[in-house]
């Protein structure tokens, strides 16, 4: 089995080595190395080079090195006809579920705050709701959002999500489609947004979004910074309609040097590190991709491209 690796951000050496106990049969190429392209039957992909992923005339899976797709769908020389298979691992899940747990307990706990006082030698109790007074509210209830919903629920906070789809998370109250957002946000304290970027969810923390959260709430995005209008979260900072803001993930990355996030006093900016891809725990995960495909059949957890994730 032959499979092309291309990735400007991953490097192949590690990926061949954790995949080599699980699939002895495949030979991975790192590109443009490639030998002939006509015998390349899949391409493990995160951030392909330009125009790579039209040159392979045999094409017939495309496995994502990471959990969100977006960029894969968008990439103009991918091939229409060939699946493209997210990577849904338990280790990264769990990795989301920590990280967003970390945050919301830090807003929970006044954290921001403190460190402020801490700097200038304040010493002074701030009042303390319980976590089952603070509402928490997650857009996407996909694996990541239903594995974060159920891991703040049993830490006591009032947790409610949002999906394009229905969905029934037990403890959990779940609004669906876009008419019943507004719902959700209006009784949300911590908004954590763990949403696939799609035509339909782009821009979707603007203006009107943080207009309709209680006064005083706090932002958590690990979604995709295309979700983000970045003018509307400063604007709402600025008139204290959103308290601080946690970001995991910009429009640009890495985030500029000159970019005004990075010394925001109520923003905490992390390197898109909230559930970071693992060769290890990944490659077995693909591996079985790969044999489903050497033996005809239809991949798992195969990314939709009418709803682009
Ligand atoms: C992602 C990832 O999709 O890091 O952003 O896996």
């Amino acid at each position: 089995m032959r499979a092309v690796f291309l990735s400007t951000v991953f490097r192949c050496e590690p990926w061949a080595q954790a995949l080599a106990p699980h699939c002895s049969e495949l030979e991975l190429s790192d590109f443009p190395v490639v030998g002939d392209p006509a015998a390349i039957e899949a391409a493990l992909v995160w951030y392909p080079p330009p125009g790579a992923l039209g040159m392979f005339p045999r094409l017939e899976l495309v496995h994502a090195l990471g959990a969100g797709v977006d960029h894969i769908l968008a990439d103009p020389a991918l091939p229409r006809h060939v699946p493209v298979v997210r990577l849904i691992d338990p280790y990264m899940t769990a990795a989301m579920v920590d990280y967003v747990s970390l945050q919301v307990l830090r807003l929970h706990h006044d954290d921001f705050a403190y460190r402020v006082q801490q700097a200038a030698s304040v010493w002074q109790e701030r009042v303390q709701p319980s976590a089952a007074a603070r509402r928490v509210g997650i857009l996407g209830l996909g694996t990541l959002g239903a594995a974060t919903a159920a891991r703040l629920q049993s830490l006591g906070f009032d947790v409610a999500g949002w999906s394009r789809r229905e969905r029934r998370l037990p403890d959990v109250q779940c609004f669906a489609g876009r008419e019943s957002l507004g719902r959700l946000v209006a009784r949300t304290d911590i908004l954590v947004c763990l949403l696939p970027l799609t035509e339909a969810t782009a821009d979707i923390l603007d203006a009107r979004l943080f207009a309709a959260l209680p006064k005083g709430a706090a932002l958590i995005n690990c979604g995709r910074g295309g979700h983000l209008v970045e003018t509307d979260l400063l604007a709402a900072l600025a008139s204290g309609q959103i308290s601080a803001a946690v970001l995991d993930v910009f429009r640009s990355e890495p985030l500029p040097p000159s970019h005004p996030f990075w010394h925001h006093p109520r923003i905490l900016v992390t390197p898109h590190v909230a559930a970071q891809t693992h060769p290890p725990t990944a490659a077995p995960i693909v591996a079985e991709a790969l044999k489903r495909m050497a033996r005809g059949e239809r991949p798992a957890n195969e990314a939709s491209r009418k709803h682009g994730y």
